[in-house]
């Protein structure tokens, strides 16, 4: 079964071609950073047009340098949501669209639950059942996973995503939009010792969180301080510090809470370098696995999408010719195909 994979939920443009015997067969991701950084954020308008650009050429590129014809194809898989709306409506339209035209099914993925299943492209992918840790930019879950389409959500932010805290505080630090890979290198080289900021949320049961306060903390501490070079880099450590110990005590205790010994941790934030140690050590101590996408497919990506979608598919789903866009569709709303 060989799935098209079509991915423009924010400011990537996406597509890939997996298949469900030889595995992926290549990919290609288009960042919109360029067009948003002048803005110090995404601009929907701006990104759904962008989309439309600029989809029809990468999969022409796609298609090019894998050697495979749209004929070959046997289902298409797009993002359907959650995410922004113009930007959603451009992949699902084009992919609704050309399974129409090739008589094939298609199926709208949820772009949380291509993350969540991101890690089954490694060589070594998890058995279910697992906890998955989600950080994106736009969204922070912890849910049970007992297989595809069974997600129990534990905990969920009150406020920002870990993602969006990294940007907007590196913003404060002076870095590009989406600044938080920029803000993880500078934090390689800041003092952990020189600032504490707080651990939102871990002074109370429970698997939520919170993060929009470490955000209000680095600007007072900047403003007391100054926004000296050595300075930064000591408020990114003092933050990545606070957010990557955040994650990784619930983590823990959704491990305990749940009985699980797997740990899949995805979405933009889970490229962090520091998270992804601190991780690994917390398995060692739970006698957990974990099991992260490579860094490519942390972030967005097609990838992620056509293997989702082409598990659907496996299972016969295929949808009507209504096309699907769900700006705030929820991951415990998905049912198992
Ligand atoms: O999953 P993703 O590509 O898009 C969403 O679905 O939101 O996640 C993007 C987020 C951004 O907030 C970006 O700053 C963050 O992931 N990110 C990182 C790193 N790489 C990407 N945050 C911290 N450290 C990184 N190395
Ligand atoms: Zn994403």
């Amino acid at each position: 079964m060989l799935s098209l994979g079509i991915e423009t939920s924010c400011d990537e443009t996406a597509v890939a071609l997996y298949c469900t015997n030889h595995g992926l067969l290549g990919h290609r991701v288009h960042s919109q950073t360029t067009v948003h950084n002048a803005y110090g954020g995404v601009v929907p308008e701006l990104a759904a047009r962008d989309h439309i650009q600029k989809l029809c050429p990468l999969l022409d590129v796609l298609l090019d340098a894998t050697g495979v014809s749209k004929q070959a194809l046997h289902g298409i898989a797009y993002t359907a949501g959650p995410g922004l709306l113009g930007a959603l409506l451009v992949g699902a339209a084009f992919g609704r669209s050309l399974a129409y035209g090739l008589g094939i099914p298609a199926v709208a993925v949820h772009h949380m639950e291509g993350h969540l299943l991101a890690p089954m492209l490694e060589p070594e992918p998890p058995a279910f059942p697992f906890v998955a840790l989600l950080v994106s930019g736009g969204h922070t879950l912890l849910v049970d996973v007992r297989g595809v389409g069974h997600y129990h959500i534990l905990g969920d932010t009150l406020d920002d995503a870990a993602g969006e805290a990294f940007d907007k505080t590196a913003k404060l630090l002076g870095l590009d939009y989406p600044g938080g890979a920029a803000l993880a290198r500078l934090a390689v080289e800041g003092n952990p010792r020189r600032f504490r900021f707080p651990r939102p949320m871990l002074d109370r049961p429970g698997l939520d969180f919170s993060f929009s306060g470490l955000k209000t903390h680095a600007l007072i501490t900047l403003q007391n301080t100054g926004a000296d070079p050595q300075t930064c880099r000591d408020i990114a450590r003092a933050f990545e510090d606070a957010v990557v110990e955040t994650l990784a005590e619930k983590c823990r205790r959704a491990l305990r809470q749940t009985g699980r010994h797997r740990l899949v941790v995805a979405g933009g934030v889970s490229a962090n370098h520091a998270l992804r140690q601190t991780l690994q050590t917390l398995g060692a101590e739970e006698h957990a696995a974990v099991y992260f996408p490579r860094p490519e497919f942390c972030t967005d990506n097609a990838a992620m999408i056509a293997y989702a979608g082409g598990q659907r598919m496996l299972a016969g789903t295929a949808e009507s010719l209504a096309i699907h866009a769900d700006a705030r569709w929820r991951l415990d709303q998905l049912t198992p195909p």
